[in-house]
């Protein structure tokens, strides 16, 4: 299977950004990973519009933006504008998910929908034929360099049987503490997106990093 390797930004060096998407630029990496958080939907703040806009500007790679705020539906159109090629939004405070999902498409870009940890996977049963993406989340969001929860290897098994079942064309993405040691047993149990953020920029070699977890799919 063809796996797609996502760098988290918020790894990045904010410092010196350019380089850094770069450096992105010249790696197997095929999508970009941009969370987004607003400091209420998790307790973190990190970035928003003007970030997107300069790795935008900076890279042709998918960007696939990871909303952590609440009211996601007020920005879907501003996202789409400053550069995503992927949105995905989560399932908890969400009311009107369906809603939000066309939204998104109507935008003419992806549709993802993330679990948190403690969300089951059956809550997407009306919703998966509809969506491009089911991000598994095998952290509590809010912060990069966390370890993995295990439970979400069995999560991803369950979102692959839905998706069989369905007919969905929906991808599974995993992110959170996905690294060389764990990221053969994400990609066996089903996803084809893996994001990493620590994993890839503290490394001395990222680069050869993204290229690493990239081939552990062809074997
Ligand atoms: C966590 C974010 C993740 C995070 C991943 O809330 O959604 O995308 O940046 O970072 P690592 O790979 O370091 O866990
Ligand atoms: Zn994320």
């Amino acid at each position: 299977m063809s796996i797609i390797v996502a760098p988290s930004v918020l790894s990045a060096d904010f410092a010196h950004l350019g380089r850094d998407i770069d450096m992105l630029n010249s790696s197997e990496a095929e999508w970009i990973h941009i969370d987004v958080m607003d400091g209420v939907f998790v307790p973190n703040i990190s970035f928003g519009f003007p970030v997107l806009q300069a790795v935008r500007k900076q890279t042709k790679k998918f960007c696939d933006v990871h909303l952590m705020i609440v009211h996601p539906e007020k920005y879907i159109k501003q996202f789409k504008e400053a550069g995503a090629d992927n949105i995905t939004i989560h399932y908890e405070g969400n009311l009107h998910l369906d809603s939000i999902i066309r939204d998104i498409k109507a935008q003419g870009i992806s549709a993802g929908v993330a679990l948190n940890p403690a969300t089951p996977v059956s809550v997407l049963k009306e919703v998966i034929t509809l969506i491009d993406v089911v991000l598994i989340m095998s952290v509590n969001p809010g912060f990069g360099g966390q370890k993995f929860i295990e439970n979400a290897l069995n999560k991803v098994k369950e979102a692959k049987l839905l998706i069989e079942q369905s007919g969905s064309k929906a991808r599974i993405e995993v992110d959170g503490g996905v690294g060389m040691n764990n990221a053969a047993d994400v990609i066996k149990a089903g996803a084809e997106i893996l994001v990493a953020g620590n994993a890839v920029f503290a490394t001395s070699d990222p680069v050869l990093t993204i290229s690493q977890i990239k081939s552990l799919g062809t074997k």
